[in-house]
């Protein structure tokens, strides 16, 4: 008996490091911990802050910013209607947000408040397109417009999902100006090559990106 459950002990502590080292390697989906909606700046202090920085400190971000820094940009803050932080036009919550790190590029998942897993490998470079110091971010977040969500096309449609984007990406920078974190809003980017590697629809446009850390000291 003793014998059994200190089989079974090892058995789960082999398969919890298999976890965390896949988990390392950025080849699982990961959960991110509930975001602290008592911590930052006032939004008055963090509008005084915001500015585009390019370039930040090596650390990698903590799980905890990148919880807060996600759930900021478009996260669900009304589970009672699935309503989001971030407004959208008609309500189609058309902005998909992407997290690109020095591992693997993975989706936000609004709803589960975690990360999905959708490709192996640093794929920073394409989002960083011409600017090299995007590289040297931890993390960067894409935001991508599925379009097809308004459920017709055409220019205004378009101005609708630039809106959206831009709206996400303030939220985005006003987390960062709050809790001591750097970024920059950015339209630059190899278009072609994300659509490629996501895998997007012609629906599904890239937007707007922002590179997230740590400032320099
Ligand atoms: C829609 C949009 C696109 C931008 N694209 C880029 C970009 O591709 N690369 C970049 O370095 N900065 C980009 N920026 C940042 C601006 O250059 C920056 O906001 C501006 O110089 C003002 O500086 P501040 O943000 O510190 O006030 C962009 C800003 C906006 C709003």
């Amino acid at each position: 008996m003793k014998f059994k459950a200190m089989k079974k002990l090892l058995l789960a502590a082999v398969a919890l490091g298999c976890m965390l080292v896949a988990e390392a390697r950025g080849t699982e989906d990961v959960r991110l911990p509930q975001p602290d909606l008592n911590k930052g700046l006032t939004v008055m202090k963090a509008l005084s802050e915001r500015q585009s920085v390019r370039e930040c400190a090596p650390d990698d971000l903590s799980l905890d910013d990148l919880s807060g820094v996600l759930w900021a940009a478009n996260g669900v803050n009304r589970p009672e209607t699935g309503g989001r932080t971030a407004p959208s036009a008609l309500g189609k919550q058309d902005i998909d947000v992407y997290v690109f790190t020095a591992e693997a590029v993975y989706l936000y998942d609004h709803a589960g408040h975690s990360l999905k897993h959708r490709v192996d490998g640093d794929h920073r470079s394409l989002v960083a397109g011409q600017q090299d110091f995007v590289k040297t971010f931890p993390v960067v977040l894409l935001f991508v417009s599925d379009t097809s969500r308004f459920g017709m096309d055409g220019e205004r449609v378009r101005l609708m999902a630039a809106m959206d984007a831009g709206i996400v990406s303030q939220n985005v920078s006003l987390y960062c100006a709050a809790n001591g974190l750097c970024t920059v809003p950015r339209a630059s980017m190899d278009t072609e090559g994300l659509c490629k590697l996501l895998n997007l629809t012609p629906a599904q446009l890239p937007m707007m990106n922002n590179p997230v850390g740590y400032p320099k000291k």
